[in-house]
């Protein structure tokens, strides 16, 4: 197995291992490299939905899926399988988010426990767009000024239950633009990762974000210069998608972003997310 750095903030790449037939020690150097570099790509996997489920087994028990848009789950007889993806069956989405830009985010940070890592396996990419985006959390928390990191380091956030990433309002919910009134679950603004007791900042997703017990507009000039800091190009890598990539990211120390792309191409992506135990919990 080689590891290759992208050279970047975070994000590398494991040569050289078939992750359907990987051994235990394969799996443990995995998992090193991937607390290293928070997120990893493999490419040219040939995997089959067990294969995928199996192997993100490995990590943690998996959640079920989100409910797609439509109100549909997605794969019959795989409820922990996600498909992201613009292409219509008979007139009917396949999968979510379509074609368009996905914002900034961490996925499903309006629960509880959110998931400790997501992993995205290509089955179908379009030839240009769709380049997933990645952006290293610990050093955003890092690089903050130290009257800064004083300020936000008992604050709570609100994290917004009410739109995914896609901008599409979430099954159950109703669409309100009130970051005070709006449903979401409080984490704190700066979690320490639980395996490698490093301190990252949490943000979610920036719309109806809201910091508890600050009047709104304070709220609102705190979260700004926080994302400022957040999205900046030196803290991000991205991945350009081959069909066969597997790419694994934590949750717990990055948010990710996609590029919009061409809608008259196909992008098919399986996703499953792993779920904390209570002591991985951010
Ligand atoms: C996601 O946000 O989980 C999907 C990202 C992508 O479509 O690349």
């Amino acid at each position: 197995m080689r590891v290759i750095p992208s050279g970047r903030a975070l994000g590398a790449e494991i040569q050289d291992v078939e992750l359907k037939t990987s051994s235990d020690m394969d799996f443990a150097e995995i998992h090193r490299t991937w607390l290293d570099h928070l997120v990893l790509r493999f490419r040219g996997q040939k995997l089959t939905v067990e294969d995928l489920i199996r192997f993100s087994r490995r990590f943690g028990d998996l959640d079920w899926a989100p409910v797609q848009e439509t109100g549909r789950r997605f794969v019959e007889g795989h409820p922990e399988l996600y498909v992201v993806s613009n292409v219509l069956e008979n007139g009917a989405p396949i999968g979510s988010l379509g074609a368009g830009e996905a914002v900034w985010h961490t996925d499903m940070s309006y629960l509880e426990r959110p998931p400790k890592a997501s992993m995205l396996y290509a089955v179908e990419v379009p030839p240009t767009g769709g380049d997933t985006h990645f952006s290293n959390m610990y050093r955003a928390y890092e690089r903050l000024p130290d009257a800064l990191k004083q300020r936000i380091s008992a604050l709570t956030l609100k994290h917004d239950a009410t739109y995914n990433s896609g901008g599409y309002v979430r099954q159950g919910a109703a669409a309100t633009d009130d970051p005070v009134l709006s449903p979401g679950v409080y984490h704190p603004l700066v979690c320490i990762h639980p395996e490698t007791g490093r301190r990252a900042l949490y943000l979610g997703r920036r719309r109806n974000a809201y910091i508890g017990g600050l009047p709104l507009a304070e709220s609102e000039e705190l979260l700004d210069e926080l994302w400022w800091h957040a999205t900046r190009d030196d803290i991000a890598w991205y991945n350009q998608w081959q069909a066969g990539d597997v790419v694994l990211w934590d949750n717990r120390c990055t948010m990710h972003r996609r590029d919009a792309f061409d809608p008259s191409s196909r992008r098919i992506l399986y996703r499953t997310q792993i779920q904390s135990a209570a002591s991985e919990s951010v």
